[in-house]
């Protein structure tokens, strides 16, 4: 048995490939351990997304290297470093060039051959082996059909990288084309995840409502259709996806809001920004009162659908009149949570070459008014939970002793006490008390799997 150490940056994808890079290591007899300095192999799996998320891994690959050193100094054992992700696929190269202690480089769309990648470096004694092509097999048709463990609500992969070509994105490079597995496979994951007691899914991708592929009944689906199908898993009982376009929210989608039980009303719709000038320069290809009327349906079709969001402040060009106008989007929709961003200049996206970038200072003012807005509408929305009832997840064992921590349909966190035997299961709740970024609750009772 040797030890797996595996750290994994950026977004929930990075989470799922990890996962799959753990059970397609483990016939090589790789388990995982979370102590760093027993590793045997040690997998960081990386985000390109911001200037800032790249940067780590170079800090952190100098951390690796003192491992790598004392393991072979003091107990004359080899440990194996893998670079895996978004910066792998951008920067392969430069890594091994900058941290030559790298034995392994693979990109997102190679990880799949880690296992072959681990038998080379072993019979051919090479310094170090990188994979960044994007190759004509499909990673998914080749990651081992054994998954390991997963929690009560785990991701699933549906489709992969993006064709928008927003113009400060670096997903498109790095991810490469858009790519939706087949519907077979997914549902077939899906049985093996909820058989090995995950209730919750939530289907992943890059664009995920971009997803479309032939159904067992020989029409093209969109993700709707995809989803009307998952809810008749026996035993599923939550549905989730992320992160969406707004171009892409059909009407068979919006539909399933309004009739699949098991979707989850809570929508993570990203917006970018809520000027029209600044959508038409991302290359966006919606205006803001596009997006407006989408939410308008999605409420139209679900009430209490919770709204989540991205902004990204100080793209190059962006006014104060522009800002404006995404703080007057912010309070037309009302969100529940968001997330926010300073604009970080990516090498190779056409954004990068505008020469009216906003300076540091006014994009630093800009997040803190944004994020002053999103908080309070956040706060705002936790408080109107308060005494409400729901059904949620019990996901994990809270930190302290004898509390327990689940998530409410609204994706929000929530603790209470209760026993550990109901891990996994949905329990009805009642909120006593609301924070910031968190629920206090009292169990009312646990609910029968549907
Ligand atoms: N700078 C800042 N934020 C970015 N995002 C993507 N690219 C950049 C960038 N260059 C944000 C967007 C996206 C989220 C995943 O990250 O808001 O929706
Ligand atoms: Fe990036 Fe835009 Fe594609 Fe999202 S839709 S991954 S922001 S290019």
């Amino acid at each position: 048995m040797k030890n797996l150490f595996v750290k994994t940056y950026g977004c929930q994808m990075n989470v799922y490939d990890s996962d799959r890079m753990k059970d397609s290591l483990a016939p090589l007899g790789y388990q995982e351990n979370p102590d760093l300095q027993d590793a045997d192999m040690i997998v960081i799996n990386t985000c390109h997304i911001r200037e800032k998320a790249s940067e780590k891994v170079f800090s952190e690959l100098g951390r690796l290297r003192k491992v790598k050193q004392r393991a072979a100094e003091e107990q004359n054992r080899e440990v194996k470093i893998v670079v895996a992700g978004c910066v792998a696929q951008a920067e392969g190269e430069e890594i091994t060039k900058r941290a030559p202690w790298v034995d392994i480089v693979v990109g997102p769309q190679t990880y799949h051959r880690l296992p072959d990648l681990v038998a080379k470096l072993d019979s051919v004694q090479r310094t170090h082996l990188i994979d960044t092509e994007f190759p004509p097999e499909v990673k998914f048709d080749f990651l081992p059909e054994q998954l390991g463990k997963r929690g009560p609500a785990a991701f699933l992969s549906v489709q992969e990288g993006c064709d928008k070509f927003c113009s400060f994105c670096v997903v498109p490079y790095t991810r490469g084309a858009e790519f939706s597995r087949s519907a077979e496979t997914v549902i077939e994951e899906a049985k093996k995840l909820i058989s090995n007691g995950t209730r919750e899914l939530t289907l992943l991708g890059q664009n995920v409502n971009a997803w479309h592929g032939i159904g067992r009944d020989s029409r093209e689906w969109g993700l709707g259709r995809l989803i009307y199908a998952l809810a008749e898993l026996p035993n599923l009982e939550r549905i989730r996806y992320t992160t969406s376009h707004p171009l892409d929210m059909d009407d068979e989608l919006i539909r399933a809001h309004a009739e699949v039980d098991k979707l989850m009303p809570y929508l993570h719709l990203p917006v970018q920004s809520g000027s029209d000038n600044i959508l038409q320069a991302m290359n966006r290809r919606h205006t803001a009162s596009q997006y407006l009327t989408i939410i308008d349906r999605l409420r139209s079709a679900r009430e209490d659908i919770a709204m989540s969001g991205d902004f990204i402040v100080g793209f190059p060009g962006e006014t104060d009149k522009d800002f404006a106008e995404t703080l007057s989007l912010i309070d037309k929709v009302g969100y529940a949570s968001a997330y926010s961003f300073k604009y970080s200049t990516r090498p190779g996206t056409p954004a990068a070459g505008k020469i009216e970038q906003v300076s540091e200072e006014i994009k630093s003012e800009r997040l803190t008014s944004l994020q002053q807005l999103l908080d309070s509408q956040q706060f705002a929305f936790n408080k109107t939970c308060e005494n409400a009832v729901f059904d949620v997840l019990v996901e994990q064992k809270a930190g302290r002793e004898g509390q327990l921590n689940a998530r409410t349909p609204y994706m929000q966190s929530v603790y209470f006490e209760g026993p550990d035997s109901l891990i996994g299961k949905i329990v009805q709740v009642k909120v006593s008390d609301a924070r910031q970024n968190s629920l206090s609750a009292d169990i009312i009772h646990e609910k029968e799997a549907k």
